[in-house]
């Protein structure tokens, strides 16, 4: 799974946006940005047909992400509403699906449509969403659980939790942590300590955020933009390298946490 992608929340509602959001999109492929995170949810479909338009002729290039919402979970459920994404998506198969969030179908159920989705070579691998350490815990006990690939989650500066106890269990089973709203839906690039950090390592603030959760092991970012500019600014993350003495200011600024705390989910 590549590191660093582009999240389409908030896509698809407005009719009169759509050729913009499909050109930033192209532009994010263009430049080489090939993870896409959408989700049946996501304008009810909306994003997820914008997301559509903007690889269309080139899907080899992108690693699509989709979520089921919790309501489809169950065995059969969970294929339809896969049918439907890939009907949207303009696609005959996603790179990664996920649970949105935890609801009330019994997850067994939910592994079992997406293991028939897997055989039947629909998706290549499924994941969840939202799920805190003790959610991981009872999915990773259920037959199969184990072959869970990733667990997207709201990790940022801001809001590091996860450092506790739900990062370390994800890396000992090998599960991605996919890091939603890595900027607080823009509220952290608006933080005048980053953006003194940024200015002090000759960077912008969003790519100081992006570099910092990329420098993570074992974690990747999806940062949505709008602004064509916002993506080829997100992709130069990549170049940043963090030295000692910054990471170390960072923590500083933005603390590590030091006990436990529930998951917090936009
Ligand atoms: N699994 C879940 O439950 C869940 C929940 C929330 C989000 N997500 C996923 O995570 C994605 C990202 O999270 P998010 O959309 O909540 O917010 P975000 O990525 O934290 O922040 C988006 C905001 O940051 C701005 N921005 C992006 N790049 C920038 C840059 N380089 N410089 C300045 N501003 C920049 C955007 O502005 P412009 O739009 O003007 O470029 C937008 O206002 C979502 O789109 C979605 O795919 C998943």
């Amino acid at each position: 799974m590549p590191a660093l992608g582009m999240g389409t929340w908030r896509m698809g509602e407005r009719a009169r946006d759509r050729p913009r959001e499909v050109a930033v999109l192209r532009s994010g492929i263009d430049l080489g940005m090939a993870l896409i995170d959408s989700a049946e949810m996501y304008a009810e479909g909306g994003a997820e047909e914008v997301v559509g338009e903007a690889i269309a002729g080139r899907r080899d290039e992108v690693f699509l992400v989709s979520k089921v919402y919790p309501h489809n979970a169950s065995r059969r459920g969970v294929v339809a509403a896969c049918r439907r994404s890939l009907k949207r998506l303009s696609t005959d198969r996603l790179d990664l699906y996920l649970l949105h969030w935890r609801g009330d179908v019994p997850l067994a159920e939910t592994i079992a449509g997406f293991e028939t989705l897997r055989e039947a070579g629909s998706i290549r691998a499924w994941g969840v969403s939202n799920f805190d350490r003790s959610d991981m815990e009872e999915l990773l006990g259920i037959p199969g659980g184990g072959h869970c690939s990733a667990n997207q989650v709201l990790y940022n500066l801001g809001c590091r939790g996860i450092e506790w106890d739900l990062l370390p269990l994800c890396r000992r089973h090998g599960i991605a942590v996919m890091a939603y709203s890595p900027f607080d839906e823009g509220r952290l690039l608006r933080n005048s300590k980053l953006r003194t950090l940024a200015e002090r390592a000759g960077v912008t603030s969003a790519q100081l955020a992006l570099a910092w959760l990329l420098a993570q092991e074992h974690v990747a970012a999806i940062p949505k933009a709008s602004d064509p500019a916002h993506v080829h600014d997100n992709l130069s993350a990549l170049d940043v390298h963090l030295s000692q003495g910054l990471r170390a200011e960072i923590d500083r600024v933005f603390p590590p946490p030091s006990g436990p705390s529930a998951l917090k989910m936009i």
